[in-house]
Parts: structure tokens; sequence; C-alpha cells
């Protein structure tokens, strides 16, 4: 019961941090074509102060959740090693970390990521770990 209810939360806040993600690099990224730098600044800037109110808590949530169901579904490692959805489930796990390493950072410590600053790299990692939170199961 307990786990449903952490993983219904996991879903969401994945939902809210990587939706962002996607409505940034897929529409947001485009209002340029069609307003002037003075306008696509504010435009931007009028739905900004409304996503850092919201999308960094829901990665933090993401993750903390994360760790939760990581900790119940995650098992023993056998004489012969990790199994196949212990390594993927792991590759994962380091990938979301990083995420939420790197948005801990920004938000409460104003240290922007050293490497790739737009949010294309994010948006990857998220296409990625959702691609790799359904294969791990196979
Ligand atoms: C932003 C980062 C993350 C994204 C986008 C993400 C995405 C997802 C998605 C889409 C699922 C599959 C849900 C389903 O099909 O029912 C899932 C499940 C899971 N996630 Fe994450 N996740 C993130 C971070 C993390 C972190 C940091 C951890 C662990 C440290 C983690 C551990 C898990 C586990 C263990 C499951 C399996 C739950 C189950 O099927 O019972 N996730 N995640």
């Amino acid at each position: 019961m307990l786990y449903t209810f952490i993983h219904t939360i996991h879903i969401y806040s994945v939902f809210i941090y990587g939706g962002f993600l996607f409505v940034d690099i897929l529409f947001l990224s485009k209002i340029k074509q069609s307003l002037s730098e003075e306008e696509h600044k504010k435009a931007r800037e009028a739905i900004m102060i409304h996503v850092r109110k919201v999308v960094p808590y829901s990665l933090m949530v993401a993750v903390a959740s994360g760790l939760y169901l990581f900790s119940q579904v995650f098992g023993a490692i056998s004489e012969n090693g990790m199994s196949y959805f212990q390594i993927v489930l792991s590759i994962k796990a380091f990938l979301g970390l990083w995420l939420g390493f790197r948005g801990i950072n920004q938000k409460f410590f104003g240290i922007q990521p050293w490497i790739f600053k737009a949010h294309l790299f994010p948006f990857s990692l998220v296409a990625l770990i959702i691609l790799l939170s359904q294969i791990m199961y196979l």
C-alpha cells in the first residue's frame, strides 16, 4: 500500500518535472521565432517565475520517492552478480540522482551546471530514464 502510494507520487513528480522539460524543448524554445529578443526575454521570464516555484521541488520529490522505491525493489545481489534488472535500475537511479544533484546545486547553492547548460541535457536524460524504467522489467 505504501509502495503503491510512493510509486504514484514518483510518477506524478516525474510527470511534472519531465513535462516541463518536454514543453520547454518542444515549444517554449520556439517562441523566439515569433517575438523580438526583448519580448521573448519578458515572456520567458513570465513563465519561469512560476516554473521555479514548482519544478525544482518536483525533481526533489522524484529523487526522494525514487530512493524509497529503490530500497524496496533492488533486492540482494546474488553470487552470480547483479541481475539485468539490478543493472538497468542502477543506471537509471544514477542518472536520476545526477539530475537531482544538478538541480539541488542550482536551486539552493546557485551553482550553474558546468556541463550542457541548456535544458536539452536534462531533457535527454529524462527521455533515457523513462526508457530504462520501462525496459528494466524485461
Ligand atoms: C528525474 C528523474 C527520474 C525519472 C524521470 C524517473 C522516471 C520513472 C518512471 C517513468 C518510472 C516507471 C513508472 C511505471 O512505469 O510505473 C520509474 C520507476 C522507478 N524509479 Fe524513477 N525516475 C527518476 C528518478 C529516480 C531515482 C533517482 C531513483 C532511485 C534512486 C528512481 C527509482 C525508481 C524505481 C526503483 C522505480 C521502479 C518502481 C516500480 O516499478 O515499482 N527513480 N521512474
